[in-house]
């Protein structure tokens, strides 16, 4: 049993249902063209593998969770296409290509992040999920997306450049901006694989934590790593001066934070077993090896 075939075999599946999405939208045109290039360019797919791996530890085919992962994909690239403006973070460079608006202009990449988010909400809606499930869906990507989760979470950051800020300021603004979403997946996994109570708070309190030693690893690699391999330019949270942990705390402590993030979130899910939570808890493991 070779859990890195496991996770290939979820990315695979994921890249698969986005490619038939993009062809059964071929020659749309006009602004869908920005937001293509910039959903179908190279990323981990982190999300999607996460709501396929909740789907299968809640004992259903992670195949069930393809249309939501591929919402949440959508309102991800849309928190990217927006993060990477000239009024917020500034960037060139993302998934390894030019930015949506160096490659599309300003007013086209805000357009195209606008309308990726209902793109999300159509394929959800279009979804042949049950009625029940699509209002929960919904109502989830809604608070997760919004004024308490991401968008709250990208203004919060933006107003922290420059300020003097708590380790507890850096973590709300972490969970909103990044681990909410983290959240999301697993609960939207759940929640389509029909999970218990008990089950569903296992797996979104694991992808609360998760997403908290996520956005931490994120800024200890904008220290660390190279735009080769990140895909993005590094080095720019100090010169924007982004509250980060990092900043705050130093490198080492960070990693420690990461760590005790990390840790948390694996024994979130002591209570579960099978192989797709073996699969999540490697997953979790391999994210924070990439600083240690
Ligand atoms: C980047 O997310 C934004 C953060 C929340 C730090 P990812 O590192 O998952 O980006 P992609 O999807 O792989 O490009
Ligand atoms: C937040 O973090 C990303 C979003 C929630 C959109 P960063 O601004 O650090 O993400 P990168 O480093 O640009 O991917
Ligand atoms: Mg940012
Ligand atoms: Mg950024
Ligand atoms: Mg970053």
């Amino acid at each position: 049993l070779d859990l890195d075939i496991i996770l290939a075999e979820k990315r695979t599946a994921f890249q698969d249902y986005l490619a038939a999405y993009l062809t059964s939208r071929e020659g749309t045109g006009g602004i869908w063209e920005a937001c293509a290039y910039s959903l179908s360019s190279g990323g981990k797919r982190l999300r999607p593998i996460l709501a396929m791996l909740a789907c299968e530890a809640s004992g259903s085919e992670a195949a069930l969770s393809l249309p939501v992962g591929l919402a949440i994909e959508m309102i991800h690239t849309f928190s990217l296409i927006h993060d990477d403006l000239p009024a917020i973070d500034n960037d060139d460079l993302r998934r390894g290509r030019p930015t949506c608006h160096r490659q599309f202009g300003e007013a086209s990449a805000i357009l195209a992040g606008d309308a990726l988010i209902f793109s999300a909400i159509s394929v959800i809606a279009e979804a042949d999920y049950s009625a029940q499930i699509k209002a929960d869906l919904l109502r989830e990507l809604a608070r997760a997306g919004g004024v308490d989760g991401l968008v709250q979470g990208e203004h919060a950051d933006i107003m922290a450049e420059g300020r003097t800020v708590t380790p507890d300021e850096i973590r709300t603004i972490h969970r909103q901006k990044t681990a909410a979403l983290f959240e999301l997946c697993m609960y939207a996994g759940a929640r389509v694989a029909g999970a218990d109570a008990e089950t569903t708070r296992a797996l979104t309190s694991c992808g609360q934590h998760l997403g908290l030693a996520f956005q931490v690893i994120d800024d200890i690699l904008d220290v660390i790593a190279t735009p080769d391999t990140l895909g993005k330019t590094t080095g720019k949270d100090a010169r924007q001066g982004k509250a980060t942990m990092v900043g705050i705390l130093g490198l080492e402590e960070a990693r420690r934070w990461a760590q005790q993030a990390t840790d948390t979130a694996v024994d979130c899910l002591k209570g579960l077993s099978g192989t797709a939570v073996e699969a999540l808890r490697t997953l979790t493991a391999q994210l924070l090896l990439r600083v240690m």
